[in-house]
This record gives C-alpha cells, structure tokens and sequence, in this order.
C-alpha cells in the first residue's frame, strides 16, 4: 500500500465527500467541448479514489449529478450518460476490485433505464463485500429530494422516527456521516449536498477545477481537516477530559 509523505502523522478522514466542480470551466478554458471536461473528471475521480483508499479512507462519496443537473442541455446530458455507458463499468471496477462496495444514491428513476441497469448490475457485484469500505456516487441526487423521500418512507411505515432511525431512510442510510466534504471549482457552496448528513463535517474549498484538482491537493486537504478541532458542540475542556 502507497503511503504518502505529507499525510503521514495526521488524522484521516474515514470517509470524505466530494462536490466535483468545475468540469466545464476547465474544458471552456482549454477550447474544448464540456464532454472532454467531463471525461478528464472521470478519470480524476477515479484516480482520486485510488488514493483515497490508499491512505485509508473507507467511503468516498461524490457527487456525478444533481436533481439540479438534470435540467442542463440533453447533449450535455448525453455526455455524462455516455461516459457511464462507454466506461463505468471498468473504471469501477478497478475501485471495486479493491473491495470497496459500490452505492448510488439518488433517484435513479430520472436517468435513462440502460444506464440504470449499468449502474444497478455494477452495485450487485459488490453487493456481498463487507470489507468496511464504500464508494457512493450521487447520481439524480437532490439532498431536499432526498430529505422528504426519506419523511414519506417514515409516513408510509406509520413511524414516527428518532434522529439515528431518520438517518437510516436516507439514501445513505448505513453509512456514517462524511467527515470531510471537499468542493473544487471556487464556490463556496453545499448546493444540495448531503445536508442532513453534513451537520458536522468539515468544509474544504479548493478553487481549483475539478479535473485539475491532484492527489496532492487531497492530501492538502487532508492535512488541513487534521489541523482542526472537531468539537462537535462540546467545549475544548470537556473534549480533553473525555
Ligand atoms: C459539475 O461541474 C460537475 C458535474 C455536473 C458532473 C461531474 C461528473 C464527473 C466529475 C465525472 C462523471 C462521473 C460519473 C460517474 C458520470 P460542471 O461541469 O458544471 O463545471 P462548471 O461549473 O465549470 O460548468
């Protein structure tokens, strides 16, 4: 297993969240259509992932696209859509074969059904791994969306829910909350993501675009969640006695 350098001796994240930013910037920039910032983001997240795990992350999670992205132009659409079709099988598959168990979550239901079928077939080959490591790909994924889909399900089973029991009719449910949430591209924004599970992550902004976005800024990024307190509410004093 590669260790790096600059992460040694800090605290790692279990599990980091990713708002991949910037895609079409990067490509605008360089003259070239937004389906070849797409694919160069692809590929960066796939590398992102390796050595995430490399470092001993246990889930990434990243967001491919927004309830929000939805509405974008069907070409563009087409783009996003074909890259799964033409490459998510092998690019997973080379996380996967780690034996990372691969989630979706999102409402698949607004994405085109042969590439719902890539992406459900893709999960059940991971399906029986129980290794403690995860990757979740945001896909027609909305956190508002999800929040009422999760309040429905609770409705239907006549339940009325506790905090941890909300937690598990999310999409996410299961997993623990990420501990870091990284956004490239300059915004400064969640834009929809993981709200109810991002109440005590930490925030780190790159402004970067995503295909740039190396393994050298993860490791920032890392080092600079590992600079802070995590208080979780608490005061220094009560977290130094426990
Ligand atoms: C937002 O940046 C990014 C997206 C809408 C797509 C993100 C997708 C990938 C990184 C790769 C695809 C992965 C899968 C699994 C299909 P943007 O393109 O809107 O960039 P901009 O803000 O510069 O226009």
């Amino acid at each position: 297993m590669r260790k790096n350098k600059i992460v040694r001796g800090t605290q790692i994240p279990k599990h980091i969240a990713m708002i991949m930013d910037g895609n079409g910037r990067w490509a605008k920039k360089r003259l070239l259509p937004r389906s070849v910032g797409h694919r160069n983001g692809m590929e960066r997240m796939i590398g992102l992932m390796e050595h995430a795990f490399d470092l001993g992350v246990d889930y990434m999670t990243v967001y491919a696209l927004s309830t929000e992205n939805l509405k974008r132009p069907q070409d563009e659409l087409n783009g996003l859509f074909n890259l799964i079709r033409n490459h998510f099988k092998e690019y997973m598959g080379r996380i996967c074969a780690r034996g990372v168990k691969l989630r979706i979550l999102g409402d698949v239901s607004l994405l085109p059904d042969d590439v719902v079928q890539i992406l459900r077939e893709s999960e059940e080959e991971t399906a029986h791994y129980d290794t403690g490591k995860g990757v979740n790909i945001a896909l027609g994924y909305g956190a508002r969306h999800e929040i009422v889909y999760a309040v429905n399900q609770a409705i239907e089973r006549g339940e009325k829910v506790t905090q941890e029991r909300f937690a598990e009719l999310l999409y996410t449910g299961g997993l623990p909350d990420p501990d870091l949430i990284i956004r490239t591209g300059k915004e400064v924004r969640l834009s929809n993501f993981l709200l109810y599970q991002c109440a005590y992550s930490e925030l780190y902004f790159s402004e970067k675009m995503f295909p740039e976005f190396s393994d050298k800024d993860l490791d920032r990024a890392i080092v600079e969640y590992s600079k802070r307190t995590r208080r979780f509410g608490k005061t220094d004093e009560q977290l130094t006695k426990n």
